[in-house]
C-alpha cells in the first residue's frame, strides 16, 4: 500500500466527513459515533488495573459460565498484527502472516492467570480474531467445549486472505485443545465473529464488502447507509472430515441476516434463541431471534440499542445474585473505540494508543410501556469503563463476572455493595486487563 493511496483515502475521508456534515440528516450522530467530536478523552479514575500476563492482541473474550473459565484467542506475538491483519485491510506482509502462530488461552478469573493451550493435531498459520465457545451437548455442562475461531490465513496465490474457521475441542481442566477441522466457503469473505448454535451449525459475520483499502472501503466505513454486509449461517455435515483448502464438501452456507452496515460482533443473549449482532461502525446493537428448528436458520431482529461510539463484540451479563440481593444488574456489555476516526492512522503503529469505552445497556427502569413484541422501548446506557489508551489500547471484547456480595461485605465495603470484575481486551492491546467495578 503506497503512501499516496493512503493519502488519497484520508483526503476522501475528510471530504466525505465534510459532505456528511454539510448535507447528512443524522450527521451529528455519525460524527459522535466515529469519535470525531470527542475532543477530550476520559479515563475512569480510582480503579486498580490488573494486567493479565501473556495475552497479546487477543481480539475476543468469552466467559464460559458452567466451567467458570475465560476463553480467548491471541496472536502471542507483538509483530504479526502490525504487518498482517486483513480485518483492518493490512496485507503488508503475507510472509509474516503465514508465520503467525496464535493460540487459544484459558484464563482463570480468580487467579487472573492465563494459560496457552497446546494444540493437538494443528500446526499451521493461526491469525486470530473472533471466537465462540459452547458446551459439548453430549456431556454434562462444564466438562468439555467446542471452540470456533476465525483464522485469517494468507492466500498463497494472491496478496489477499483466505480466511477460514477452525473448530476445536477442549476438555475443561486439560492443557490441550484438539483441532477437529477447518471450514472454508466462498461466502465467508471477511469473517469477524462467530455464534455457535450447535457443534455443526454456526453463524459468522462478514464485516466488509470491500476487503482492500480504497475509496469504496472508506465510504463503507463512514457512510451508515452502506449496508453491504451480512451474517451467514454455516452447516457442517460432519466435524470429522477435512477435505483440505478450498473444499466446500459438506459445508452449506446461506445468508441469515442481510443488508447490515459493517456487521461485526456476535454474542449469546438472554435465552438460547437470542442472538446479539453489532453494526460496529454505526454503533448499533441488534437484538435478534433465531429458531430452535434446525432447518430454520434465519435471524430476525426485534430491537436495537444505539450507542455514541462504535461498538465491537457484544456480551450479555446475567447477574447470578439478582434474586438473592434484590436488584438485577444484568445487561448488555459493549466495548468500542472512543475515537474510531484515528484508527486508520494508528493501527500500523506499535506505539500508538486507541482510547476505549465500555458500555453497559439495560432496559430502563420505567419500562411501563413495552413495545409490541414485548421488548422494552427505552434503554439505560452507562459508561462502565473508559481509558485514554494508556492502560488498555483498543477494546474489542469485554465480559463481566459478578462478585458475590457476601465477599464485599466481608472485606468491609458498604453494605451489600454490588461489584463485578470487568475484563477488557482489544485487537491491538498488549494485555487483557481486569478491573473491579461497581455495578
Ligand atoms: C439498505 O440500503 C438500501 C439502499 O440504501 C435501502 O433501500 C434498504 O432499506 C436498506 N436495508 C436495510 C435493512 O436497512
Ligand atoms: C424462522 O425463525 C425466525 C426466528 O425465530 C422466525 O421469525 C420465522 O418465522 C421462522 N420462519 C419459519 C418459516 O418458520
Amino acid at each position: 500500500m503506497g503512501n499516496s493511496r493512503r493519502l488519497i483515502a484520508s483526503l476522501v475521508a475528510a471530504l466525505l466527513a465534510y459532505a456528511l456534515h454539510a448535507f447528512g440528516p443524522s450527521t451529528h450522530q455519525r460524527l459522535l459515533v466515529l469519535g470525531a467530536l470527542r475532543w477530550k478523552l476520559n479515563s475512569t479514575p480510582d480503579v486498580e488495573v490488573f494486567v493479565i500476563r501473556d495475552t497479546t492482541h487477543c481480539e475476543d473474550l468469552h466467559y464460559h459460565v458452567p466451567s467458570e473459565t475465560l476463553f480467548t484467542a491471541c496472536e502471542d506475538d507483538h509483530t504479526t498484527r502490525f504487518g498482517w491483519f486483513p480485518p483492518l485491510a493490512n496485507f503488508d506482509d503475507a510472509e509474516l502472516g503465514k508465520r503467525g502462530r496464535g493460540s487459544i488461552h484459558v484464563i482463570n478469573p480468580k487467579t487472573l492467570l492465563s494459560q496457552r493451550l497446546v494444540f493437538d493435531n494443528f500446526d499451521s498459520t493461526f491469525v486470530t480474531h473472533g471466537i465462540d465457545v459452547i458446551s459439548d451437548p453430549k456431556r454434562p455442562d462444564g466438562e468439555a467445549v467446542y471452540i470456533f475461531a476465525v483464522n485469517h490465513v494468507p492466500d498463497p496465490d494472491s496478496a489477499k486472505a483466505r480466511s477460514q474457521i477452525e473448530v476445536f475441542y477442549h476438555v475443561i481442566g486439560s492443557s490441550s485443545v484438539k483441532h477437529l477441522r477447518s471450514v472454508w466457503h466462498p461466502l465467508i469473505r471477511t469473517p469477524n465473529d462467530i455464534f455457535a448454535r450447535s457443534p455443526t451449525s454456526f453463524y459468522v459475520t462478514n464485516d466488509h464488502h470491500y476487503s482492500r483499502h480504497g475509496l469504496m472501503r472508506t465510504l463503507e466505513d463512514l457512510y451508515h447507509g452502506a449496508n453491504w454486509t451480512e451474517t451467514l449461517h454455516i452447516r457442517l455435515d460432519s466435524l470429522a472430515t477435512n477435505h483440505g483448502a478450498y473444499s466446500t464438501e459438506g459445508v452449506d452456507a446461506s445468508v441469515a441476516l442481510p443488508d447490515m452496515h459493517n456487521s461485526n460482533g456476535l454474542g449469546h443473549g438472554r435465552s438460547a434463541t437470542e442472538i446479539l449482532v453489532t453494526s460496529c461502525a454505526s454503533g448499533v446493537l441488534y437484538i435478534g431471534k433465531i429458531s430452535q428448528e434446525p432447518a430454520n436458520t434465519t435471524i430476525t431482529t426485534n430491537d436495537l440499542v444505539a450507542f455514541d461510539s462504535i461498538i465491537d463484540n457484544p456480551s450479555y451479563f446475567s447477574d447470578p445474585f439478582a434474586s438473592r440481593w434484590g436488584t438485577d444488574h444484568s445487561g448488555f456489555l459493549l466495548p468500542g473505540l472512543a475515537r474510531a476516526t484515528d484508527l486508520g492512522r494508528t493501527h500500523r503503529d506499535p506505539k500508538a494508543t486507541e482510547p476505549v469505552i465500555v458500555w453497559l445497556a439495560r432496559p430502563a427502569k420505567e419500562k411501563s410501556k413495552p413495545g409490541k413484541s414485548g421488548a422494552p422501548i427505552s434503554w439505560e446506557k452507562r459508561v462502565l469503563f473508559e481509558d485514554d489508551g494508556n492502560r488498555i489500547r483498543s477494546a474489542s471484547a469485554s465480559v463481566l463476572i459478578a462478585i458475590d456480595p457476601k465477599t464485599s461485605l466481608e472485606t468491609g465495603s458498604s453494605t451489600g455493595a454490588r461489584k463485578a470484575w470487568l475484563f477488557v481486551t482489544g485487537f491491538l492491546s498488549k494485555n487483557i486487563i481486569a478491573v473491579k467495578i461497581d455495578l
